[in-house]
C-alpha cells in the first residue's frame, strides 16, 4: 500500500528520497510494465509541476508509448523526431528549457513549456528506451534533475 510521504526540497536529499521511493515500489518485481507503472507513478506525485511522466520503449525504428502518468500522448516517434527521438539520436539526455524553442518538438499537451528526457540504458551501455518527463512552468528541469533523473533510471537497466 501507498504512504505519503514528504519530498525535501534540497536537490541532494530529494533525489535521496526519490530513489528510495522507486526501489520500494519498483525493487522485486521483476515484470518491467508493472515497474515501469509505479516509477512513473513516484515522479508525478514527487515532481509538483510536472504534468507527464512516463516512458517510450525502443521498438524496431519507433519510440513506442509505455507506462505513463498524464493525458494521453503521441504512441510513436520516429528515430531523430522530437525531443524524445533526439535523445535516442544523440544518446544523451536533453533538457528543453523552452519546448517552443526546440525544433521538431511534438506537442502533447498545449500547457507543456518545459521537458526532459533521459536514456533508459541496459547493463551493457545500449540504450532500449527513454523517460520523458514534461513540466507546465518554463524551465522546470535543470542540470541537477538530469544527473538525478540518469541515476534513477539505473535501477531499471535490468528490464533492457
Ligand atoms: N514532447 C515529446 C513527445 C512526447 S510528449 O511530451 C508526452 C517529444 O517531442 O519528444
Amino acid at each position: 500500500m501507498y504512504t505519503d510521504i514528504e519530498f525535501p526540497a534540497e536537490r541532494g536529499e530529494f533525489y535521496k528520497t526519490l530513489r528510495s521511493q522507486i526501489l520500494l515500489y519498483t525493487g522485486q518485481e521483476s515484470d518491467a510494465v508493472a515497474a515501469l507503472a509505479n516509477f512513473a507513478s513516484v515522479l508525478a506525485i514527487a515532481f509538483e509541476r510536472a504534468n507527464w511522466a512516463g516512458f517510450y520503449l525502443i521498438k524496431g525504428d519507433e519510440l513506442v508509448l509505455g507506462p505513463f502518468q498524464g493525458r494521453p500522448a503521441v504512441t510513436r516517434i520516429a528515430y531523430g523526431a522530437g525531443v524524445c527521438g533526439t535523445a535516442w539520436r544523440e544518446g544523451r539526455s536533453q533538457v528543453v528549457e523552452d519546448v517552443e524553442c526546440f525544433a521538431g518538438h511534438i506537442a502533447c499537451d498545449c500547457n507543456t513549456h518545459s521537458e526532459i528526457v533521459i536514456p533508459l540504458r541496459r547493463r551493457d551501455g545500449t540504450m532500449w528506451g527513454v523517460l520523458d518527463m514534461d513540466s507546465v512552468d518554463m524551465g522546470y528541469f535543470t542540470d541537477e534533475d538530469r544527473a538525478g533523473l540518469e541515476g534513477c533510471v539505473e535501477l531499471l537497466e535490468r528490464f533492457g
